[in-house]
């Protein structure tokens, strides 16, 4: 086992910079080279903020050109298809968003399904540093901010009226994909009761890339993931159609304390860039609405998260870093959140005594649905250690933030950039040269 770093500071940076530069695509960035070879919507997010430490120019066009791909009725798609590349699947035209769908703009191809809206807090990012570097360079930002103002107001009103139109505080997802947390445990018992209908045949691309299927989802959750999209094509994608079509509805707690701590930061742009009072406001009360509906899941003592299936009306909770989502938006009893952070620093997550770096696992290594190397059922994704040191500085732990920092920063070391990793032995596993985790890092040591 190694025991030093492979790679200083300064070589990781050059590192993660001459890749991004490699996986750059003129105004778009793909997600991964081979693996997933187009523009994802929440890795571009995360893209950009990586991207602002070496052009805040470039971090702008990233988003731009995710933004432009938004459907008419504001959401944006989960995938932004790079024109004529191949090796990737379900492709355009297994979605046929174009053809089904009034919303979806006729040119770029697109998916057909959303993922969690970290864009506004890539959007506060991009302009923090902007603000460091000058008045052309913030100027490059603010117009930014400017000209997408309403393409993100009207993706944070898409998400809080098609995907909560009863109120209820959390997001309702019809695609596990749309968690970007794809195989989790999460969704296992929703998935369970998916039926697959008369899927036409398909071949999968990942396997080809990825050649060990172990750190893959399984066929019978490819089958289940392309049956849900047929789904969705048969009632064309219409938003008010899909709850009563969809055989997987989750609300998922997750992306609901996103969605707050998205909110509430377009709020504060929105407020220091002089925006309409009345958009402040309407992001304001989606805060406090999602807040809500996220802590309600809360167990008293614990203050453990839960997402709720939507179509038993029962909550799925899971040991995964779903149970963390109040430590993303507060609002716990304090006692609830004193627990709440022990369990995230204890021998449940980060604190287990054999971790090889202590940041925290996507599920629990002590939790019998845990596999170490399979996707999101256990491995370490260096992106959510991001999000995590993000959120917990945001909230005024700048310790607990700095720790991930250094960790997150010790597991890169290895210069794989890796999707994710074994939490054990810290074997690099999926995609190597994955442009959000060079992203991570970029912004961990600017
Ligand atoms: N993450 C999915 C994939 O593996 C899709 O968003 O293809």
């Amino acid at each position: 086992m190694r025991s030093t770093p492979m790679f200083s500071p300064t070589q990781l940076a050059a590192r993660g910079a001459y890749l991004l530069r490699g996986n750059d695509r003129g105004a778009m960035t793909s997600a991964a080279p081979r693996l997933y070879p187009h523009q994802w919507s929440w890795d571009a997010a995360f893209v950009s903020v990586g991207l602002a430490s070496l052009s805040v120019e470039r971090a702008t066009t990233e988003l731009d050109h995710l933004l432009a791909a938004q459907w008419r009725n504001g959401m944006i798609p989960h995938i932004v298809f790079a024109n004529g590349v191949d090796g990737y699947f379900p492709g355009p035209a297994r979605w046929r968003c174009a053809q089904l769908s009034a919303d979806a703009p006729s040119s770029p191809d697109t998916s057909g399904i959303c993922q969690p809206p970290v864009h506004a807090i890539a959007v506060q990012r991009i302009l923090d540093r902007a603000r460091r570097r000058g008045r052309t360079v913030r100027g490059v930002a603010e117009s930014f901010l400017d000209r997408q103002w309403g393409a993100l107001m009207a993706w944070h009103r898409w998400l809080a009226t098609a995907r909560d139109p009863r109120e209820r505080g959390r997001i309702t997802l019809y695609h596990g994909w749309e968690s970007g947390m794809d195989n989790s445990p999460r969704w296992d018992p929703a998935y369970q009761r998916v039926v697959v209908g008369d899927l036409p045949a398909y071949r999968r691309e990942d396997n080809h890339v990825v050649t060990d299927t172990s750190q893959r989802p399984s066929d019978a959750e490819y089958d289940r993931y392309l049956w849900l999209v047929e789904q969705m094509k048969r009632c064309r994608y219409r938003d008010g159609e899909l709850p009563g079509v969809m055989a997987f509805q989750m609300e998922d707690v997750f992306v609901s304390a996103i969605m707050v701590i998205a909110c509430e930061t377009l709020a504060e742009l929105g407020e220091e860039h002089a925006k309409p009072r009345s958009d402040v406001r309407e992001l304001r009360d989606y805060a406090e609405r999602f807040r809500r509906g996220v802590v309600q899941t809360a167990e008293a003592r614990t203050g453990s998260a839960h997402d709720v299936d939507v179509l038993t009306g029962r909550p799925v909770a899971t040991d995964t870093l779903a149970v963390f989502s109040p430590l993303l938006t507060g609002g716990l009893e304090r006692d609830a959140e004193r627990a709440l952070l022990r369990t995230f620093e204890g021998p449940r997550y980060c604190g287990h005594p054999d971790l090889r770096y202590a940041v925290p696992p996507s599920t629990s290594p002590v939790s019998g649905a845990f596999r170490g190397r399979e996707y999101w059922r256990g491995p370490v994704w260096p992106v959510m250690t991001w999000l995590f040191s993000w959120a917990f500085a945001r909230r005024g732990w700048a310790e607990r933030a700095e720790l991930l920092r250094e960790e997150g920063l010790r597991q890169a070391s290895d210069g794989s950039f890796a999707e994710y990793y074994e939490p054990f032995t810290g074997e690099p596993l999926g995609s190597m040269q994955q442009s959000w985790t060079a992203a991570a890092v970029l912004d961990w040591l600017g």
